[in-house]
């Protein structure tokens, strides 16, 4: 897929009918958030309340990562949400690496055209696809990845930390670090 605009992206993205997930959807989620932020937060995929409402992160887990970004000062207006799928997976289990295939052309355009400094991925799938195939998010977490000038951070998906919530500890020194990175490279 070639570089296009966002408007044009995001119109193509609502008609997508690349994998299966297109389906049972009830809304595309696209993605949102600020066009010019340095901080790009990168999820597995819809669920159930991001299908209906078609915005990322607006469930339990959406809540829990807003409440995480508050702790250390961020807002949601100055970051852009986004998922490795943008269709919710029956049940919301795992995308399969077909419909991620198919799905991560958006997200690379949305990384080219808003050009984030740090992509946090959130989660396993979000590391998987973007930092390794191999890795384990419970050995890399945390970890300042730099590629080609961009700096990836994995940290634990906000619902595993609301299956496992001795995993929140670890999750908020990822947070601090992440913030103290966007501080410094702003020069603040
Ligand atoms: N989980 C995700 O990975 N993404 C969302 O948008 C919501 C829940």
């Amino acid at each position: 897929m070639a570089l296009k605009n966002l408007r044009d992206l995001y119109s193509e993205c609502m008609e997508c009918t690349k994998c299966p997930l297109h389906e049972g959807r009830n809304s595309v989620v696209f993605g949102e958030g600020n066009l010019r932020a340095d901080i790009m937060f990168v999820g597995e995929g819809p669920g159930k309340d991001e299908d209906l409402q078609g915005r990322p992160f607006v469930g339990r887990a959406g809540q829990l990562l807003d409440k995480l970004m508050a702790e250390v000062g961020l807002k949601r207006e100055e970051v852009y949400i986004a998922n490795i799928v943008k269709c919710r997976p029956p049940g919301n289990r795992v995308p399969t690496d077909e419909e991620a295939e198919a799905c991560l052309p958006y997200l690379r355009n949305q990384v080219a055209i808003i050009a984030p400094k740090i992509i946090v991925c959130l989660g396993a799938t979000a590391m998987k696809y973007i930092i390794d195939r191999k890795a384990k998010i419970t050995q890399i977490r945390g970890n300042i990845i730099e590629r080609k000038g961009v700096y990836l951070i994995p940290t634990f998906h906000p619902a595993a930390i609301l299956r496992d919530t001795s995993k929140i500890e670890l999750t908020r020194q990822d947070f601090k670090k992440i913030v103290e990175l966007y501080h410094r490279l702003r020069g603040e």
